[in-house]
């Protein structure tokens, strides 16, 4: 991961793509020692393939429809990301809990992004969760996919205030804007060589 070559990537989406976004602006504009080598997007009708496409990035869909449960799905996904030489899958609103089968193929070589500070408000709607349960302070987080839900070693945190007139869409917006800055720095820090996992703890080398 030191040795110069760029980090081949794959970026795995459901949905509008503007981490994707953020990755692509960001790898483009020299600050990361990587290349995408394929987006592969669950939904045939993601926004996140447009922007693939836009930037030559190889862009496969992979459907569940086929397959008999996730861990037949899992095998599939695997092998079209040893096919391209994938060595950081990076899950960008990718809809889908990933099952051992892909978790033992990429030990630690798997990274998320989630919109709250883990371990508060793991799974769906975080955000509805983060209002809901009247916090000050919420986030989002880089880590790790572990076999768990958002249970992975923590890489990167970025802290955002809940203010008196949040709804859920505003608090979003806000959380996204922090996913967009941490979620690149995460991949160019682990591109680098710069992160070294110590059981549950990630330690930053300088
Ligand atoms: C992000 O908010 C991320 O936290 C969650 O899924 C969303 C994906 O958004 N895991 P986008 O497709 O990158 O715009």
């Amino acid at each position: 991961m030191t040795d110069g070559n760029p980090v081949r990537l794959a970026v795995l989406v459901s949905g509008n793509g503007t981490n994707l976004q953020a990755v692509i602006d960001r790898i483009a504009s020299g600050g990361i020692n990587a290349t995408i080598a394929c987006v592969i997007s669950n939904r045939h009708d993601a926004f996140a393939l447009k922007r693939a496409e836009k930037h030559n990035i190889p862009a496969i869909i992979h459907e569940s429809g086929a397959y008999a449960n996730r861990r037949e799905y899992d095998a599939v996904l695997v092998d079209m990301l040893r096919d391209r030489g994938v060595e950081l899958v990076v899950l960008a609103g990718f809809m889908r809990i990933l099952t051992d089968v892909m978790v033992t193929a990429f030990p630690h070589a798997i990274m998320n992004i989630h919109p709250a500070l883990l371990p508060a408000f793991p799974g769906l709607h975080a955000q509805k969760q983060a209002l809901d349960y009247g916090v000050r302070f919420t986030g989002c987080t880089v880590h790790f996919v572990d076999g768990g839900t958002d249970t992975g070693p923590i890489l990167l945190q970025a802290v955002v205030p809940v203010l008196e007139d949040d709804t859920e869409e505003k608090l979003a917006a806000r959380i996204q804007h922090e996913e967009h800055r941490i979620y690149p720095e995460a991949i160019r820090l682990f591109c680098a060589g710069k992160f070294c996992v110590d059981g549950r703890r990630v330690r930053l080398s300088p």
